[in-house]
């Protein structure tokens, strides 16, 4: 077991965590932050995407034990004053979601890219989300959402 010190969603944790603890284990089945979902176990799909230190990262392949005394970010901690993220607002706008399984990982992921790529085309936008596997929305109304957010 190893002693980390982690802020997540501007608030500190202290946990005991084994050596072989993931990051997406400790958020959900230890701290009950279920928004970031598991939909693979091949880290292929996406769903799992959260921030640390402000960069989109799959949390199933990354130790808990490695994020010592970083700062994390998860979908849960988008909203502000009850007010959605502009890009969960578009995404809720353009349709961009169904069962909304691969949802949160797709809009930690999209608001990394509009921070590093204010202007991204849809070649940019198709090529950052290459690590998302959504299985029944499709593609198209993501792409759109994206493109609305840039606009805001
Ligand atoms: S659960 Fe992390 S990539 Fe699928
Ligand atoms: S909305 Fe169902 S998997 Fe993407």
């Amino acid at each position: 077991m190893v002693k980390i010190n982690i802020n997540i969603n501007n608030k500190a944790y202290s946990e005991e965590v084994g050596d072989n603890t993931l990051l997406v284990e400790l958020l959900r089945d230890k701290l009950g932050l279920t928004g970031t979902h598991v939909g693979c176990d091949t880290s292929q799909c996406g769903a799992c995407v959260i921030h640390v230190d402000g960069d989109s990262v799959k949390s199933c392949t990354v130790l808990a034990a490695q994020v010592h005394g970083k700062d994390l970010t998860t979908v849960e901690g988008l909203a502000s004053e009850g007010q959605l993220h502009p890009i969960q607002k578009s995404f809720q706008n353009n349709h961009a979601l169904q069962c909304g399984f691969c949802t949160p990982g797709l809009v930690m992921s999209a608001v990394d890219l509009l921070k590093k790529n204010s202007s991204p085309s849809e070649d940019e936008i198709r090529e950052w989300f290459e690590g998302h596997i959504c299985r029944c929305t499709g593609y198209k109304n993501i792409i759109k959402a994206v493109q609305e957010a840039i606009t805001q």
